[in-house]
């Protein structure tokens, strides 16, 4: 996969869009809408069974997707900001709900994930976050990342669910 390197210039969503995208059991892509392609500056054919990280964005902490593959992996759906890295460069940041898809008989057969414009108020309080976890990653691994949010969270008296939920609902 080309290597992109992050520019730093920020593209926005609309209050309106969606940005929905499908993937296989491995995290592949088996589906993109067009605000989707359109945003990330890849063609539909540049995405599609493409592992999901070719738009990982290098701010990202390993520890989110972490959370994030543990719970569709059970079946439990997940909220999440994430940032994500365009072809050019540039990046937009998203507030996603990640599910798993499952056939009559309960076995994933793959995952759903609609994102959409998130609360610039929570993006303040995110950034300083992902900042700290990836910090935590890099001195202590992803142990010390996760102990970090656990004990962040526990401190505000409050669980991953609803400090992210909350913060998207904040004025
Ligand atoms: C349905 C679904 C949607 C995902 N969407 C994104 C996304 O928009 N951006 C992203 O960086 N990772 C997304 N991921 C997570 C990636 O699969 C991957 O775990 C992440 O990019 C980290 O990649 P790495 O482990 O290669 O560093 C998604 C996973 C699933 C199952």
């Amino acid at each position: 996969m080309a290597h992109v390197t992050p520019t730093g210039n920020e593209k926005k969503l609309a209050p309106g869009d969606f940005i929905i995208s499908k993937t296989d059991t491995t995290g592949k892509i088996t589906y993109c809408n067009r605000i989707f392609i359109e945003l990330s500056g890849y063609r539909e054919q540049e995405l599609l069974k493409k592992p999901h990280s070719i738009v990982r964005h290098p701010d990202m902490p390993r520890t989110i997707f972490k959370l994030l593959w543990d719970r569709v992996k059970a079946k439990k759906e997940i909220f999440a900001y994430v940032k994500n890295l365009c072809k050019d460069g540039g990046y937009y940041w998203v507030y996603a709900n990640v599910t798993a898809s499952t056939d009559a008989n309960g076995k994933v057969v793959g995952y759903y994930s609609v994102r959409r414009k998130p609360n610039e108020n929570a993006l303040k309080q995110i950034e300083t976050l992902y900042s700290q976890l990836l910090s935590q990653e890099r001195s202590g691994g992803m142990e010390a990342a996760k102990h970090y949010l656990d004990k962040l969270l526990d401190e505000k008296g409050t669980t991953y669910d609803e400090f992210i939920v909350n913060l998207q609902k904040s004025a």
